[in-house]
């Protein structure tokens, strides 16, 4: 009886191993993020996971550093959650330790998700780098740009009430985090003071190759968005 419970116990404490925790960390995702604005929810987080694992076949990386950072990247956006950019990486440094992942898989996760923001990419120089980051916001930013990318530029547009487009409203240079964040313009004006720019922005070979691809599609949509506008074919 005493045996059986410490053999019971031991299985309890054994670590779980990296296939099991990526399971764990899909589910703890998903339940997080039921009910989350279209652009921002669990396929978002699955397509980020799908583009990261693309772009990683190419690059010298810890592919599970890689997939837990893209599965937990956006468990607490701060736009959804007061401005507050302290609880994404709290929650997840919270869950991976309650799995016993190791502290320093831990910490470069957690990095990941301070640094992968285009936001803060905006305040000077990145405070930290690694490649697995790099893969991480490369699919990241994918997933904002193409047909996805205007799908979900709408879809926050309409979520946030914006205009889909004024002629009197012009798009400005964000030259900073906080003028970036305040801005309440039509959700056209967010191609050209973002999305437009990602792809130059792109920290590896294949991530370009595929933004480059992506970018040729949101001009093409755009010609046409302005052609139909101003009341032509
Ligand atoms: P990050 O979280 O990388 O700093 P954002 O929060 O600015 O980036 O944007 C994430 C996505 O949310 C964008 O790619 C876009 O689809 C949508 N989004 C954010 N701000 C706007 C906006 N002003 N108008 C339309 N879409 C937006
Ligand atoms: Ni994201």
């Amino acid at each position: 009886m005493v045996k059986a419970f410490a053999l019971c116990e031991g299985f309890l404490f054994l670590p779980m191993n990296k296939t099991e925790i990526i399971k764990q960390t899909i589910l703890f995702v998903k339940e997080t993020l039921a009910g989350a604005e279209g652009g921002h929810d669990w396929f978002h987080i699955e397509r980020v996971w799908k583009n990261a694992l693309l772009i990683a076949a190419n690059e010298p990386v810890d592919l599970f550093v890689v997939e837990l950072g893209a599965l937990l990247h956006d468990i607490a956006d701060a736009k959804f959650h007061h401005g507050d950019e302290n609880i994404a990486p709290k929650k997840a440094e919270k869950f991976l330790t309650s799995l016993k992942v190791n502290p320093s898989t831990i910490d470069h996760v957690v990095n990941i998700i301070k640094n992968i923001s285009y936001k803060n990419s905006l305040d000077g120089k990145p405070k930290f780098k690694s490649l697995e980051l790099n893969v991480v916001q490369d699919a990241d930013r994918l997933d904002a740009i193409g047909a996805i990318g205007i799908a979900r530029a709408f879809n926050y547009g309409g979520f946030k009430n914006r205009e889909l487009y004024n002629p009197n409203i012009l798009p400005t240079e964000h030259l900073s985090k906080q003028t970036y964040k305040n801005s309440t313009a039509p959700t056209i004006n967010h191609f050209y003071e973002k999305l437009l720019l990602l792809k130059d922005s792109m920290n590896t070979v294949s991530g370009k190759k595929i933004a480059n691809k992506r970018h040729q599609f949101m001009e093409l949509y755009l010609e046409q968005f302005f052609q139909e506008w101003n009341g032509k074919l």
